[in-house]
C-alpha cells in the first residue's frame, strides 16, 4: 500500500509530479484555462468584489499563496482567514463577496462552520477540495477538485501543492474573463505551469541534500524560516510541516521583520532556513541572511538557479528551478517538505501519525 516506500508521507511527497498533471491537464485547453463544471460563468466572475479564502493548518497556508495569486492576476481584493477565527470576528460579507473554503478533507469542522456561516449570510462559495462528495463539496455553490488522490499521512503534502495549482488555475480563469491580463500573458503562465511537474522531479532528485541537513538539524530545539513576499508564504508551510512532524520549536519570519524582535534569539548555531526565490526581492533577502549569518546562525539558502553568490554567505544552498515567480511556491514546498520528512525520521518519531494530531479535524 505504500508502494515501496517506507512512509506514506514520502509516496506522497514523490506522488507529486503525477498529482500536478492531475490537476491541471483537465482543465487547460490549448492556451486557455477551462473549468468545465465549476459553474462560474462571467457574469458571475464580474460581479465578485471581494474575495475571503478561509481555511484551517496547511490548506490555510495554500490560501496565503491563492491572496497573492488572485490578486496579482485580478486587482480583486483577497482577505484570508483561519476558519476557527473567522466567524467570530464579525467578518463583512456581502452578497457580492465570493468565499473560497479549502479543504483537503472537505469535512474539517470550522471549514465547514465558516461556509455556513458565509451561506448565510448571503455570499456565494467556492470549495476547493481534495475529496468527491465531501461535506464542503456538497454546501459549496462550485467545487474545484483537487486530483492528488488519497492522502494518508497527517503531515499534508500533496493535497497542499495541488491546491496551490487550483488557485493558479483559478486566479487566471477569472484574470483571462474579466481581461485583467492579457491572452500571452495566460498562454505564458500555463506554459511554465507545464514544466512544474518535470521540475519536481528535478528537485525530488535532490532528496539527499535535504537528508544531509536533517541529520546537521535535528539535535536543534529551536529554528527559523525567513523569506519574503511569497517566499514568506511558502516558508510559514514549510514551518508548520517541520513541526507537526519534528517537534522541534520553528518559527516562520518575513524576513524584512527580523530586526523587529526575533534577531535577538538568533545565536551561534540557530539553524536558519532562507527561502529568496523572488528576484525582485532576492538583494534583500541576502542581506537578511547576512544579518543572521553574523549572529552565529548555521543557515540553508534556497534560490533560483544561477544564483551562485548565496554559496559564498549561506552554509548550505539549495538551488531550484527557474519558473515565473508567481509559480515558485509549487516548487520550494517540495524540498521543504523533504526537510520535515528526514528531521522527523532522524529524531525517530512516527512520521505519519505524529502525536496528539489526527488527519482530519471533525470537531471545533
Ligand atoms: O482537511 P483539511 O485541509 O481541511 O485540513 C486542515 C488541517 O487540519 C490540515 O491541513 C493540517 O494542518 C495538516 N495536518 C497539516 O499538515
Amino acid at each position: 500500500e505504500k508502494g515501496g516506500y517506507e512512509h506514506f508521507m514520502l509516496k506522497e511527497i514523490f506522488e507529486q509530479p503525477r498529482a500536478y498533471r492531475d490537476t491541471m491537464s483537465p482543465r487547460i485547453d490549448g492556451n486557455r484555462v477551462v473549468l468545465p463544471d465549476v459553474g462560474l460563468t462571467a457574469d458571475i466572475i464580474r460581479g465578485i468584489r471581494r474575495i475571503h479564502i478561509v481555511a484551517c493548518g496547511t490548506a490555510s497556508h495554500a490560501g496565503l499563496v491563492g491572496k497573492s495569486v488572485i490578486e496579482q492576476l485580478t486587482r480583486i481584493p483577497v482577505e484570508t482567514d483561519v476558519a476557527s477565527e473567522y466567524r467570530y470576528r464579525d467578518p463583512i460579507i456581502t452578497s457580492d463577496t465570493l468565499v473560497i473554503v479549502v479543504s483537503q478533507s472537505g469535512e474539517t469542522a470550522d471549514t465547514l462552520a465558516a461556509l455556513r456561516e458565509a451561506k448565510r449570510q448571503g455570499a456565494r462559495v467556492l470549495a476547493v477540495t481534495n475529496v468527491v462528495g465531501s461535506s464542503v463539496a456538497r454546501e459549496a455553490d462550485h467545487v474545484i477538485l483537487t486530483m492528488a488522490g488519497p492522502e494518508i499521512a497527517v503531515a499534508s503534502t500533496k493535497a497542499y501543492t495541488t491546491m496551490l495549482i487550483a488557485f493558479y488555475l483559478l486566479g487566471l480563469y477569472m484574470a483571462q474573463t474579466l481581461e485583467t491580463v492579457t491572452p500571452a500573458y495566460v498562454a505564458d503562465t500555463l506554459a511554465a505551469m507545464q514544466k512544474l511537474p518535470e521540475q519536481v522531479e528535478a528537485l525530488l532528485g535532490k532528496a539527499d541534500l535535504m537528508k544531509k541537513v536533517a541529520e546537521q538539524f535535528k539535535t536543534t530545539e529551536n529554528l527559523f524560516f525567513i523569506g519574503r513576499g511569497l517566499d514568506y508564504a511558502a516558508v510559514v508551510e514549510g514551518s508548520l510541516k517541520l513541526k507537526e512532524i519534528s517537534y522541534i520549536h520553528s518559527e516562520a519570519y518575513a524576513a524584512g521583520e527580523l530586526k523587529h524582535g526575533t534577531l535577538a534569539l538568533i545565536t551561534e548555531g540557530t539553524p536558519v532556513i532562507a527561502l529568496a526565490t523572488q528576484e525582485a526581492l532576492f538583494e534583500k533577502t541576502l542581506s537578511n541572511i547576512v544579518e543572521v549569518k553574523a549572529r552565529g546562525a548555521v543557515v540553508l539558502g534556497i534560490a533560483n538557479e544561477g544564483h551562485t553568490e548565496l554559496s559564498k554567505t549561506a552554509n548550505e544552498t539549495l538551488y531550484i528551478p527557474r519558473t515565473l515567480p508567481l509559480l515558485t511556491p509549487a516548487l520550494a514546498a517540495v524540498p521543504l517538505q523533504l526537510l520535515a520528512y528526514y528531521t522527523s525520521l532522524a529524531r525517530g518519531n512516527d512520521v505519519d501519525k505524529p502525536r496528539n494530531l489526527a488527519k482530519s479535524v471533525t470537531v471545533e
